[in-house]
C-alpha cells in the first residue's frame, strides 16, 4: 500500500475513533441495556452494536474495496474473513464489562493489517482521553507525545497484568489462577484491569512491563499489536512463539528477555483459533 494510502487510513481512524469515542462517553454514565453473548459474563450493549456500525459505514464510505471484521458483526454470525487484502479490525467498546460498570477503562480499538500484518493502530479511552495510534515504521504516540516501552528485564522489578474472570470454562479458570499465582510471587505488581487493547498501551507507554493472555480475539489485538511494536516492544504467543492474530493468546513485553522469560513460566491454553 502507497504512503499516501496509509496516511490517508491513519488520518480516517483517528477521526472516527474520536468520534466513536464520543458515543461511548455519551453512554458511559447513562443506564445500558445489557445484553449476553456466550455467557454470562460475556456482554453486549446497544453502544457497541452502535459504534461498530457507525465505524463500518464510514470507514467503507473511505475504503470500499478493503475488508472489515469486527466484534459484533462475527457475534452476529458473520465469518473472520482475514486475507492479505487491506482489513478493518475493530472492537467498538473493548472492556464492555467496564463500560457497563461505568469503570473508566474503556476504549474504542481500530486496527488495520496489509498482507495479514498489523499496520495501524487506534486505541482511544474517551472518559480519559487517551488517544494511542501507532503507524508501522512511525512510532507509537498518546496524545501525539512519543511512547515508549520501559525496556525492563528484570521480572522483579516489573509490573505484570493478567486478566482473570473473563471466561466461565473451567480449565480456562484454573490456568488464569495458576498463571496469576506463578506471577504474583515473581513480579514486582500484579495487575488486572478489563480491557485487553489497553493493557497493551500500558505496556507501550511505559506504565507496565508485560501483559498476557490466552482468549482474546483479533478485534482485541490487531490495533494494540502495531502500537507496542512501534512503542519498541515485543508482542509474542504466550508461549513465546511468533504472534499469529487468530490463535487467541497474546503476550506483550517491554523487552525480549522478559517476555520469553514469562512465556517458559505461565502454564499455556489454547482456545479454538477466531
Ligand atoms: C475483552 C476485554 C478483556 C479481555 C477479554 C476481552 P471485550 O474484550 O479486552 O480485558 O480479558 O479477553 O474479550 O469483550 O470487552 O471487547
Amino acid at each position: 500500500m502507497a504512503e499516501a494510502d496509509l496516511e490517508l487510513c491513519l488520518s480516517t481512524a483517528l477521526k472516527l475513533a474520536r468520534e466513536a469515542g464520543g458515543m461511548i462517553k455519551d453512554a458511559f454514565k447513562k443506564k445500558k441495556n445489557v445484553m449476553l453473548k456466550a455467557s454470562p459474563i460475556d456482554l453486549v450493549t446497544e453502544t457497541d452494536e452502535a459504534v461498530e456500525k457507525f465505524l463500518f459505514s464510514e470507514l467503507r464510505k473511505v475504503f470500499p474495496q478493503h475488508r472489515y471484521i469486527g466484534e459484533e458483526s462475527v457475534a452476529a454470525g458473520a465469518k473472520v474473513d482475514f486475507t492479505d487484502a487491506p482489513t478493518w479490525i475493530i472492537d467498538p467498546v473493548d472492556g464492555t464489562m467496564n463500560f457497563v460498570h461505568s469503570f473508566p477503562f474503556t476504549c474504542v480499538s481500530i486496527g488495520l493489517t496489509v498482507n495479514k500484518e498489523p499496520v495501524i493502530g487506534v486505541i482511544y479511552n474517551p472518559i480519559l482521553d487517551h488517544m494511542y495510534h501507532a503507524r508501522k515504521g512511525h512510532g507509537a504516540f498518546l496524545n501525539d507525545e512519543k511512547i515508549t516501552v520501559s525496556g525492563e528485564t528484570d521480572l522483579s522489578k516489573s509490573l505484570v497484568i493478567g486478566e482473570m474472570g473473563t471466561s466461565p470454562i473451567p480449565e480456562k479458570r484454573e490456568c488464569v489462577f495458576e498463571n496469576a499465582r506463578i506471577l504474583v510471587g515473581k513480579a514486582h505488581g500484579f495487575r488486572s484491569l478489563g480491557s485487553c487493547a489497553l493493557n497493551m498501551c500500558l505496556v507501550a507507554s511505559g506504565a507496565a512491563e508485560l501483559y498476557h493472555e490466552a482468549g482474546i480475539h483479533c478485534w482485541d489485538v490487531a490495533a494494540g499489536a502495531v502500537v507496542v511494536t512501534e512503542a519498541g516492544g515485543v508482542v509474542i504467543d504466550t508461549a513465546g512463539g511468533e504472534f499469529d492474530l487468530l490463535s487467541r493468546r497474546v503476550l506483550c513485553a517491554s523487552s525480549p528477555s522478559l517476555g520469553q522469560e514469562v512465556a517458559s513460566l505461565l502454564h499455556q491454553y489454547q482456545p479454538p483459533r477466531d
